[in-house]
């Protein structure tokens, strides 16, 4: 993962480079670091820890400098240090890096016994020491980055910088995405358009393979052949103001509240209010003949995929095959002559999904992604886009995402299942008004936090936690128990509720609360069955239904009383009180719910 930036300005740089930096935290967030070009000679500043630090740090020791590069990590090879903070250098190259370097051991040893001397851990610095290497040899530094970069392997968006040449700035992508801002005499390099939206909506995005060589009034853009090759530029949407907190403590706070209007909007998009119809765009391919659908995702994103699965096969009877990216991607699954292959990702970024998409395509699959940034490498290689209209999220635990990925999903279903014939237009309708209702639902669930207030701090003191949920709730027990251990750090599991007794019962005593997903549904007394093999067992029951605990013959520790809704629109309700579970769990634990420890909102590695 990680961001980086890299601006030849016409001023001192230093703040810019952290006010880009900021916009990449969602990227990585261990540690942060600056250098620049002062006098001539390479100057860095770099701190542990969120990016402030380095602010403070350059307040006290200030940077000059009018051209420089920035870094914020996400720690791959090495601790979180300062010392294996970027940028890395030598006293003739400074270099920042967002991807792995594969084969940074062999060149590792190799430069060490040619006289170099490695200050770090990361795999980073072999290629500060290459060119080095390379320009001791009598290359200029154009043609010193061009041979290092022919012998590196991995994945990597690079911007370089060079002792005494204040006019030069390279750039390389290679499996990591990278962006070129066009200035007023100024040029820029970041890992995505927001980054460089206060300079410049000027963008250019380099290809894989791609590398460019800057200066103040020039770029010029080489393949990995090294031919002369044009990259359009375009007018970049990403809003130069950084998107804040409003009233809410937190970000994920906001993003949770806003999923009433985000919804809408994404409903709006796919859905004709009119008719009560889904106006579902085209994606190129004839829906009805459609004989099997291959999903895949990480994380949420791939939860979201999950309940697709059910919505598909349930509504448009077309089989779907589904699994996260980095599996998927390795096990040389067999795919149908021009299947249906959908992608979902927040950020459109995420290195396995990608990689997942691009087996797809080559394996003759259409490729659809379901995505939140529409300027996304994901969405750029995709044939058809189905955009999430979120709007940035910027809490790493993914609430606003999920659900607006969620409401497409189900739009795709029942755009399927229209195609297919296996839905008639009542009921087509029927499960129209249930969607448009959703905002409605989550507005009054939004209205009373104070249960969840009161419920953090009994989960509070929970070691571990267990969902349990069946059919289409199987994903939501999943998703809140990622939801609670992303950001609390207490040890969580989901499973489906059928499963209990193959094994996880045996984690059940009266220590372990246990999360209950219960809709009414065609489920649920079975769901109620295993209920009540937990509280044979001293479980203590979380219930999260519409119906009352009398009901279900089990005395629970509270109940999350959940509004009677269709069954289709299960998924989109339910998925709020398991944001608010774990939101309020965190914050009573007083963790870092925006930023929680070792994760990062763009996951661009393997
Ligand atoms: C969890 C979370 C992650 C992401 C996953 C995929 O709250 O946010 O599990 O869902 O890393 O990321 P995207 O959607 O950007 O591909």
């Amino acid at each position: 993962m990680c961001g980086i930036v890299g601006i030849l300005g016409t001023k001192p740089v230093a703040l810019d480079l952290v006010d880009a930096l900021r916009r990449l935290e969602y990227r990585g967030y261990d540690s942060a670091g600056i250098a620049t070009i002062e006098g001539g000679l390479l100057q860095r500043r770099r701190a542990e820890g969120k990016l402030r630090n380095l602010s403070d740090r350059l307040s006290t020791e200030p940077l000059a400098g009018l051209v420089g590069i920035g870094h914020t990590r996400w720690a791959t090879h090495g601790k979180p240090t300062e010392r294996n903070a970027h940028p890395h250098m030598t006293e003739k190259v400074s270099v920042v890096h967002n991807g792995i370097i594969e084969n940074f051991r062999e060149l590792k040893e190799e430069l060490t016994r040619a006289g170099a001397v490695f200050a770090s851990d990361t795999d980073t610095e072999v290629v500060a020491h290459l060119i080095t290497h390379e320009m001791k040899k009598g290359a200029d530094p154009i043609a010193a980055t061009k041979a290092a970069l022919a012998r590196l392997k991995g994945a990597f968006a690079l911007a370089i910088i060079f002792a005494g040449h204040d006019n030069l700035m390279i750039g390389a992508r290679e499996g990591s995405p990278l962006a070129i801002g066009h200035g007023d005499g100024e040029m820029f390099l970041g890992s995505d358009a927001i980054a460089l939206a206060p300079f410049t909506s000027q963008i250019t995005y380099l290809d894989e393979g791609d590398w460019v060589v800057l200066t103040r009034g020039s770029l010029d853009i080489r393949d990995r052949q090294g031919r002369r090759v044009d990259r359009p530029m375009i007018t970049s949407q990403a809003s130069g103001f950084l998107v804040d907190k409003g009233n809410h403590r937190h970000f994920m706070l906001k993003e949770i509240h806003e999923q009433p209007e985000v919804i809408s909007h994404t409903l709006t998009n796919y859905i004709d209010m009119s008719e009560g119809r889904v106006n579902f765009p085209d994606i190129g391919l004839e829906l009805a003949k459609i004989t099997r659908v291959t999903i895949s995702a990480c994380g949420t994103a791939y939860y979201a995929g999950l309940v697709a699965k059910y919505w598909i096969e349930k509504y448009a009877r077309v089989p779907v095959e589904i699994d996260v990216a980095s599996e998927l991607r390795y096990r040389e699954a067999p795919l149908p002559e021009g299947g249906l292959a959908v992608f979902v990702s927040q950020s459109g970024e995420t290195a396995d999904t990608l990689a997942t998409l691009r087996y797809c395509k080559a394996n003759g699959q259409r490729i659809a992604s379901v995505v939140n940034v529409r300027t996304s490498t994901i969405a750029r290689e995709s044939h058809a886009v189905l955009p999430t209209l979120a709007g940035p999220e910027i809490g790493v635990a993914s609430t606003k995402a999920f659900t607006c990925q969620l409401s497409t999903l189900a739009c795709l279903a029942l755009a399927l299942a229209r195609a297919k014939g296996q839905i008639s237009d009542d009921k087509e309708r029927e499960l129209v008004r249930a969607l448009t209702e959703v905002p409605r639902h989550i507005s009054s669930l939004l209205r009373d936090e104070r249960r969840y207030e009161e419920l953090a701090h009994y989960l509070s003191k929970a070691r571990d936690v267990l969902y349990l949920g069946r059919g289409i709730s199987y994903p939501i027990a999943l998703e809140g128990a990622l939801k609670l251990k992303e950001i609390s750090y207490i040890h969580a599991e989901g499973y489906a509720a059928g499963e209990l007794k193959h094994g996880p019962i045996a984690l059940i005593d009266e220590n372990v609360p246990v999360v209950v997903v219960a809709p009414e549904d065609e489920l649920f007394d079975k769901t109620v069955s295993n209920m009540q093999e937990v509280h044979a067992r001293g479980g203590q029951i979380i219930l999260v239904s519409n119906v009352e605990p009398d009901a279900t013959g089990c005395s629970v520790v509270a109940h999350l009383r959940m509004p009677a809704v269709h069954p289709f629109v299960v998924p989109l309700i339910y998925a709020i009180p398991m944001q608010l579970m774990a939101y309020h769990t965190a914050t009573f634990m007083g963790t870092d719910v925006d930023q929680p420890r070792n994760l990062a909102k763009s996951v661009t590695v393997e």
